[in-house]
Formats: C-alpha cells, sequence, structure tokens
C-alpha cells in the first residue's frame, strides 16, 4: 500500500462557532495504522492488518484517511483533539488574565496490540506531552507572546495572517483555524449583553 498517498489531506475545515480542523497527511507513524521504518518490520504486519480491516470497514476512502491523516481540532473555547500519532486531550483553564492551567490526556483504544500501545504511550511521553519534544517550545512561545501582550497599548493586535491573501480553499498551515477561533471571541466578546 502506498504510504505517500496524498489522500484529501492538507485542508482545514471551519466548524463553525469557534470550532474548525485541519487535516493533513503526515510524515510519522500512527499506532491507528500507519508504519513506519523506525518501528521494525516485526510490526509492518500487525499494522497492515488493522489497515485492511479499517478499509473494510469504512471504505477505502474513509478507512485510508482514518489511517493516514492527522487532525488538530480546536472546539471553541478550550477543548483541543489532536489526533497526530497519538491522541490527545487538551483542556485550558484560565486562572488570571495572564495565566491558565493546561490539561492532557493520551487516548488509546481498548484491545490495543500491546506493543503499539507501548509506542502510542511513547509517542506521547516523547513528542506530546508536557517534556517532550512538541510542547514545551509551545509554552514558551505562549509565555514569550503573553510578554509581548504588555505592550498592547504600542501594538494592539496579533498577527495570525497566514494565508489570508489565498485565492481557493485553505491549507491546514494557513493559521485560519485560529481566525475561526478569534472571530466567535469578538463575536461573544462584542455581543450586547
Ligand atoms: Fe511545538
Amino acid at each position: 500500500m502506498d504510504q505517500a498517498l496524498d489522500l484529501s489531506g492538507n485542508k482545514m475545515t471551519d466548524l463553525g462557532n469557534g470550532h474548525a480542523v485541519i487535516e493533513y497527511g503526515s510524515p510519522w507513524g500512527r499506532p491507528i495504522a500507519r508504519w513506519v521504518p523506525s518501528w521494525g518490520e516485526e510490526k509492518r504486519e500487525v499494522i497492515e492488518r488493522m489497515r485492511k480491516h479499517l478499509v473494510q470497514r469504512f471504505g477505502e476512502d474513509r478507512g485510508l484517511r482514518m489511517a493516514e491523516n492527522s487532525r488538530n481540532m480546536i472546539i471553541f473555547p478550550n477543548l483541543v483533539i489532536n489526533d497526530i500519532m497519538a491522541i490527545t486531550i487538551r483542556t485550558f483553564q484560565p486562572e488570571a488574565a495572564d495565566r491558565m492551567t493546561v490539561n492532557a490526556w493520551a487516548l488509546g483504544s481498548r484491545d490495543e496490540d500491546p506493543d503499539l500501545r507501548k509506542l502510542r504511550l511513547f509517542n506521547f511521553l516523547e513528542f506530546l506531552g508536557p517534556g517532550g519534544f512538541a510542547t514545551p517550545d509551545d509554552q514558551e512561545a505562549l509565555e514569550n507572546c503573553q510578554r509581548g501582550y504588555r505592550n498592547a497599548r504600542e501594538a494592539a493586535w496579533n498577527d495570525i495572517s497566514k494565508g489570508m491573501p489565498r485565492v481557493g480553499p485553505p491549507k491546514n498551515d494557513d493559521e485560519e483555524q485560529m481566525r475561526c477561533f478569534w472571530r466567535e471571541w469578538r463575536r461573544r466578546m462584542s455581543a450586547a449583553a
């Protein structure tokens, strides 16, 4: 099966009311059913079986889309579901104007192959978790943004304009999903009481 198959990936869907999801083909392994060489040949067969099962159950398009594509979803205002190299759910609870608590959970399917479960949890630990490769830099960036907002009098905006001039549907890295969030935020905050 062609691992590089570009399905319906690389797009953004405005789900309305501030909710949005991006979807894209991704280079990493996905324990649901996308094998990568670093997982070793011995895991290849079980993953191929799972892919076939997905295709049987959901049809070729949807099954392969589930296996191959990653997605990041914001449910307005403070719930994020990332279905990438593992599935993580995050919530964001404001505690003060300049402070919030982020909680994260890792999700896996029941009766998962124990080795794949291990990979899933390693992916969470090594990439998505608070000490992982992906998350501390984001928090550093967010904290730096927050520091920057003290200059709101001089610069009363936050640039999330990437992809705005694009003609045609937005792509997954166009920041349009962030604009969906902030449009809803503005709509609610400026609504008549
Ligand atoms: Fe990051």
